[in-house]
């Protein structure tokens, strides 16, 4: 059984938390938050405000780090120090250098590393991914991803809406969609980006360009309250692929229309998705490396390098 800790007990431990105690092969035995109250809702924890004690008492396989992004690497670091296998949301840092600092580690201390970029375990995303390069519906023209939302104001301390801390919508939402973008198709060839800022709202809008096909992303924090959504389009020669409202669907040129969603009540054969939960994916995808002793390679360094850079440019 695998020893587990989590620290950051804020909104997606929430995720995190319940995946971990689903697993049969692993024991989440032990929480750290600076907020005491965090740590009421689990009882049968043990329980910390001091990251360094929590390392010291503990004797972790795992630690789950779901920080603040400017955490991430320096608690990431002192725990592979100790041999501990490290799981971390994402974005791994604002900075290019961290990367390295944070893989030579891993690497010195031969204990597992990866960054928790969880639309490489989602279903529906992956769906995409499977439609490009089998060309099931012929070749990829064009994409647009969204992730649209008001202002996060209910982060820690508001360190979400610090830029220093989280680097704002480019490496706190965006960074979704461009990190699928680089896992699904590679390096972009060239990039527009338009950006709409003032203190109190962030609307970024950017142009992937391939040799082949173009993807349209945008992300916002509006200052209005608009209920959070995150959305797809992908047009292939021979089909729509559309996600929304978390319904993912395929309007074929034929006229047939497959709906893929896990509640789909639609005609969809043999092309459902699983039924699954992406966070969950990623934990038991980097638990099972663990056990198996092989490096968690689904999320690889050099891609992780690509993004932050590109998104250094906004
Ligand atoms: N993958 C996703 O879909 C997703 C969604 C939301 C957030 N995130 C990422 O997860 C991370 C955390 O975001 P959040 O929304 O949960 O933030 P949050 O502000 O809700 O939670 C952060 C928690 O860390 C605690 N904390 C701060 N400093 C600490 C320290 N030194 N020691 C121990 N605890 C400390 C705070 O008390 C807080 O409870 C961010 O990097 C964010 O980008 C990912």
């Amino acid at each position: 059984m695998l020893k587990v800790g989590l620290v950051g007990v804020g909104g997606i431990s929430g995720a995190h938390i319940p995946a971990w105690e689903a697993m049969q092969d692993t024991e989440l035995v032990a929480l750290c938050d600076i907020r005491p109250e965090r740590l009421e809702p689990y009882p049968g924890k043990r329980h910390y405000s001091d990251f360094e004690e929590m390392l010291q008492r503990e004797k972790l396989d795992i630690l789950d780090i779901c920080l603040p992004t400017y955490l991430h690497v320096d608690f990431a670091v002192k725990a592979m120090e100790k041999g501990i296998h490290v799981i971390c949301e994402k974005p791994i840092s604002l900075r290019e250098q961290d990367i390295e600092r944070a893989y030579s580690t891993a690497h010195r201390m031969h204990v597992h590393f990866m960054i928790a970029q969880v639309l490489r375990f989602w279903p529906e995303y992956e769906f995409v991914k499977e439609v490009y390069e089998t060309q099931k519906y012929g070749r990829l023209l064009s994409g647009s991803m969204a992730r649209l939302g008001g202002y996060p104001k209910w982060s820690w301390d508001g360190w979400m809406m610090d830029e220093k801390r989280s680097g704002l919508v480019p490496y706190d939402l965006h960074i979704h969609d461009l990190d699928f973008i680089v896992y699904a198709f590679g390096t972009p060839c060239d990039v527009t980006r338009n950006r709409a800022r003032t203190p109190k709202q962030d609307y970024i809008s950017a142009t992937y360009s391939f040799p082949d096909f173009f993807i349209h992303t945008e992300a916002s924090w509006y200052a209005a309250p608009l209920p959070f959504s995150a959305s797809f389009r992908f047009q292939f020669e021979d089909a729509l692929l559309l996600w929304e409202r978390g319904k993912c669907l395929v309007y074929q040129n034929d006229g047939q229309i497959f709906d893929l969603s896990q509640d789909g009540q639609g005609d969809t054969g043999s092309i459902n998705l699983p039924k699954s939960d992406a966070y969950a994916n990623e934990i038991r995808y980097f638990t099972d490396c663990v056990q198996r002793g092989c490096f968690p390679d689904k999320v690889k360094p050099e891609q992780l390098q690509t993004v932050v850079r590109m998104l250094n440019a906004f």
